[in-house]
């Protein structure tokens, strides 16, 4: 006989936790560096066109057929009649897989930061690069040593999430959600106001308003799409999996608007501070990669703000709080995943899993700046190329699983299981669903054939960060 499955005690509750795991990392750290890339007002535009036509009806489309299934996310398709369709669950399983080996030595570096604003904020502030790449073993003048501060602190990061899994209380952290998530917005907005008036920042401003369409490519559509699936934490089995334990009362459409406005607010904050402080300290011509913006930059605006150390440590403390609740979903759905299908017991399963996805990380953190590592990729117009093994890891999951990913989930609704169904699970104890037809063509046709040309034409096309 199956467990009842645990649900969410309250409304707030799955709001907190789909939010929790949708707000992290990738809207602070990676959000604004890819926004830069991609050509600023451009790639926002892109952006927001992707979260509203496919991210939106996407995050629905997993929230009720993990509600309607009530299982994991490989058994979710065989509950529903269709187990031919369990490879993009086994899809979603690994991209989450990924994603934690490196999420959790990111995750690691915003808790050395908590600590290094706390104890020892001058030394940033005299050289942020050199902090944040000693950090990563970068030993000055093309020396490099093992990167071991980076690693001790992701081995603490990734400890804590095991701890809190293991002992169950999520709910915890959830809870803390609910004053840290409003927190960190209100930082958010107190750093824009000193962001956009330091000297230079204009610039940066300009540059995230104005829509340069000659940095715009395929590329940048795929990694548009890549950041916004990645940034709403779907196409990875995540929203299924928290769909199961959502009770039919829960109007799901509602839900799905409301984190997705929340998640997207933050990224787009977060671009309009770090983008205009990189332009005020870095100068656009230094600016080198994406990555140690969230770190780097941030520097000069605590620098120059009152009570800036206080600040900093508030600000990484709270982005750690994101970080860990994002970091928890992923594990959360691996060991949900494994503990269910093979019987495993869930402590064992926790400890092995997060100690092998930290130990793979590793190679993520050693690639940055202290071994020269490398990954393999591929598109028609470059052939075969080798970039570095962090950027490849990344690649792997932004431009590969997830999209794949949510394009099985999109066909499987679309056309196998079929949109009335997902419709009839929205619209359960006298729920109206407005926009059902508009649904029904997304899911159907848009989001299908638009994820895989972007796919399919980046991959002709070649990319532009390889
Ligand atoms: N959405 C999270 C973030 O923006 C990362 C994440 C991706 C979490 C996929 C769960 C699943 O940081």
């Amino acid at each position: 006989m199956e467990k009842k499955r645990p649900q969410w005690g309250s409304k707030i509750g799955f709001i907190l936790a789909a939010a929790g795991s949708a707000v992290g990392l990738g809207n602070i750290w990676k959000f604004p560096g890819r926004a830069f890339e991609g050509g600023g007002g451009s790639f926002l535009l892109i952006y927001l066109l992707i979260v509203l036509f496919l991210g939106a009806p996407l995050m629905l489309t997993e929230l009720s057929v993990g509600r309607a299934s009530q299982t994991n996310i490989v058994g979710t398709f065989r509950r529903l009649g269709h187990r031919r369709f369990s490879w993009v669950g086994l899809i979603g399983i690994g991209g989450a897989f990924v994603i934690t080996c490196y999420y959790c030595h990111v995750g690691g570096w915003v808790l050395r930061y908590v600590l290094g604003y706390a104890t020892e904020a001058p030394k940033i502030y005299a050289d942020s690069i050199d902090y944040f790449y000693n950090m990563l073993g970068y030993h000055g003048e093309g020396a490099t040593i093992f990167p071991w501060v980076a690693i001790l602190f992701a081995a603490i990061f990734m400890t804590l999430n095991a701890v809190i899994i293991i002992r169950g209380v999520e709910s915890g952290i959830e809870k803390f959600n609910k004053i840290g998530m409003p927190a960190l917005f209100l930082l958010l907005l107190i750093l824009l106001v000193r962001a956009v008036t330091l000297d230079g920042s204009q610039a940066g401003l300009h540059y995230m308003v104005s829509l340069d369409w000659s940095k715009v490519s395929f590329d940048t559509f795929l990694a548009a799409l890549g950041q916004a699936f990645y940034s709403l934490s779907i196409g990875v089995s995540i929203m299924i999996t928290y769909g199961s334990y959502l009770p039919r009362t829960e109007n799901i459409a509602r839900n799905t608007a409301v984190v997705c406005a929340m998640d997207t607010l933050v990224a787009i904050l977060a671009g309009f501070i770090i983008v205009p402080a990189v332009f005020a300290t870095l100068g656009e011509q230094q600016i080198g990669k994406g990555g140690g913006f969230a770190f780097v930059s941030l520097a000069k605006v605590f620098e120059q703000m009152p009570g800036g150390t206080f600040f900093g440590v508030v600000f990484y403390l709270l982005l750690l709080f994101a970080a860990l609740s994002s970091c928890m979903s992923l594990v959360e759905s691996i060991v949900a995943f494994l503990t269910e299908h093979f019987s495993w017991q869930r402590k064992g399963t926790t400890i092995s899993v997060c100690a092998v996805m930290f130990c793979i990380g590793c190679l993520y953190t050693c690639s940055q700046a202290a071994y020269p590592i490398k990954g393999v990729w591929f598109d028609a117009a470059n052939g075969i190329t080798f970039p570095a093994f962090c950027d490849f890891m990344e690649f792997l999951t932004d431009r590969i699983m997830i999209p794949v990913c949510a394009l099985g989930c999109c066909i499987f609704v679309g056309w196998v299981w079929k949109p009335e169904k997902a419709i009839a699970e929205i619209e359960q104890n006298g729920i109206r669903f407005g926009l059902a037809r508009t649904y029904s063509i997304l899911v159907k046709y848009v989001a299908p054939l638009a994820i895989l040309t972007i796919l399919v034409m980046s991959f002709a096309t070649g990319s532009t960060l390889s």
